[in-house]
């Protein structure tokens, strides 16, 4: 049994560091890899790491997990509030998806309020900057690693 763990990140997170700060902090992308590579190591969690800008690469992502991850932890950043192809992506595998967010978007503007994947994901963890990767890694640890 495979003990990898896919983390996908969607469009502008490679902008990560040099976006909005006061939102989304001054930690890179690279950074946010190194940590979850780290987190994921002391749970027994190979990561494979993936950003892109383009919906159906990250479509292409969470297929490609299906075949050879447990699971995936996504934040589809702004695809999140729009997009019914990575929601029906989502149901079409069968591994556990995690949705995460940087920021709490529910404290944010309206149309982020709304996420088109929610419904289809294991759960959600936003607002916790870094750490929402972290605390999904942690959370898909504990309720899917028997
Ligand atoms: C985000 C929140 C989204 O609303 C936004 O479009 C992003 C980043 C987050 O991590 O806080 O790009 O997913």
């Amino acid at each position: 049994m495979s003990n990898r763990v896919s983390v996908i990140n969607g469009p502008n997170l490679n902008m990560l560091g040099k976006r909005e700060p006061g939102i989304y902090g001054d930690l890179s992308l690279t950074s946010i890899h190194e940590l979850c590579t780290k987190a994921g190591a002391e749970l027994g969690f190979e990561i494979d790491f993936h950003q892109s800008n383009h919906e159906g690469n990250i479509i292409d992502f969470l297929q490609g997990a299906n075949d050879t991850a447990i699971g995936v932890v996504l934040n589809a950043g702004a695809y999140t509030h729009t997009s019914v192809a990575l929601h029906d992506a989502i149901r079409s595998i069968s591994i556990p998806v995690i949705e995460v967010h940087l920021s709490n978007v529910h404290a944010r503007e309206k149309f982020r309020h709304k996420s088109m994947i929610s419904s289809v994901c294991q759960g959600v963890i936003c607002g916790f900057g870094p750490n929402s990767y972290k605390l999904a890694l942690q959370a898909f640890a504990e309720t899917n690693n028997s």
